[in-house]
C-alpha cells in the first residue's frame, strides 16, 4: 500500500520570522497527521526552518540544487550545503525552473542522479505546457521528461524517488486538473515506471499531483487510485490552508 505524501513547495516566499512562524504552526496542526509531510521553503530559510521541524513528522525539503558538489558555481546551492543544514529532500525539475531557468531533462537527470548518490529522497516534477496538451501531447512530454530525469538512476535508488506530476497549466491559475485527467496521466507514468524497473516499483512508487492543490478538491483528487499525495504551492503558505489539504479526510 502507498501512503499519501503532502509536501509544501513555499516558493520565493517568506521571511525568516515568517517562515518560523508557518514552520511552528504545521508542526503543532500536523502532529496527529496520518500521512508523509514536507515542507520546502527557500535557500535562505533552511536554517531557520530545520530545528522546528527536526524530530517531527515533517521532513525539511529544498526547491532546487546545483548539479556539481562544489566549484565555480555562482549563484548555486550544492547538495553537501544542503545536507549540512539538515535538508532530507530536494525538489528537481520543478516547471518554473524548466520554463523560467531553461533547465534542461540533462541537467535535472545530474541533479537527481546526484542527490540520490549523496542520500537525499528527490521529488521529480514533470508536466506538460496548455500547448501540449492541446496537441494531445500530454502523455509523452511527461513520458520523455520521466525517462530522462531517471536515465541511469539504479533501481536501489529508487525507493528514494517520488514523481510529482505538475501540469504547468495547472500551477498557480487556479485551474486545477480534474481528478480523472490526472488519474489518467499519473496512471501513464505509473507504466512508463514499469517498463524503466518493472511492476513492483512501478506499484509502489508515489505519484504526488500539483497545481492548484487547495482545501477545496484535495480530497476528490487523492481518491484516485493513482493519486498519491500533492505537492502544494499557494495554499501550502497558510496554515488554514495547508492543514486540510494535508489531513484531508
Ligand atoms: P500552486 O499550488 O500554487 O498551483 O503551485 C503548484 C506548484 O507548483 C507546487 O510545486
Amino acid at each position: 500500500m502507498r501512503n499519501y505524501y503532502i509536501a509544501g513547495n513555499w516558493k520565493m516566499h517568506k521571511t525568516r520570522a515568517e517562515a518560523a512562524e508557518l514552520a511552528k504552526a504545521l508542526a503543532a496542526g500536523l502532529k496527529d497527521g496520518k500521512h508523509k509531510y514536507l515542507v520546502a521553503p527557500s535557500f535562505t530559510l533552511l536554517e531557520t526552518v530545520a530545528p522546528i521541524v527536526r524530530g517531527t513528522n515533517i521532513r525539511l525539503g529544498a526547491q532546487n540544487m546545483a548539479e556539481a558538489e562544489e566549484g565555480a558555481n555562482t549563484g548555486e546551492v550544492s547538495v553537501l550545503q544542503l545536507k549540512d543544514l539538515g535538508v532530507q529532500t530536494v525538489i528537481l525539475g520543478h516547471s518554473e525552473r524548466r520554463h523560467n531557468y531553461h533547465e534542461d531533462d540533462a541537467l535535472i537527470n545530474k541533479k537527481v542522479r546526484l542527490a540520490l548518490q549523496h542520500g537525499l529522497e528527490v521529488i521529480l516534477c514533470v508536466g506538460e505546457l496548455l500547448s501540449d496538451r492541446e496537441a494531445g501531447k500530454a502523455e509523452t512530454v511527461c513520458e520523455t521528461q520521466t525517462v530522462e530525469g531517471l536515465k541511469g538512476v539504479p533501481a536501489a535508488d529508487l525507493s528514494r524517488v517520488v514523481i510529482a506530476y505538475e501540469p504547468v497549466w495547472a500551477i498557480g491559475t487556479g485551474k486545477t486538473a480534474t481528478p480523472e485527467d490526472a488519474d489518467a496521466i499519473h496512471a501513464y507514468i505509473r507504466t512508463v515506471i514499469g517498463k524503466l524497473y518493472g511492476g513492483d516499483e512501478a506499484a509502489r512508487i508515489i505519484i504526488q499531483y500539483g497545481g492548484s492543490v487547495k482545501p477545496e478538491n484535495a480530497k476528490d483528487l487523492m481518491a484516485k487510485e493513482n493519486i498519491d499525495g500533492a505537492l502544494v504551492g499557494g495554499a501550502a503558505l497558510k496554515v488554514e490552508t495547508f492543514t486540510p489539504i494535508a489531513k484531508f479526510a
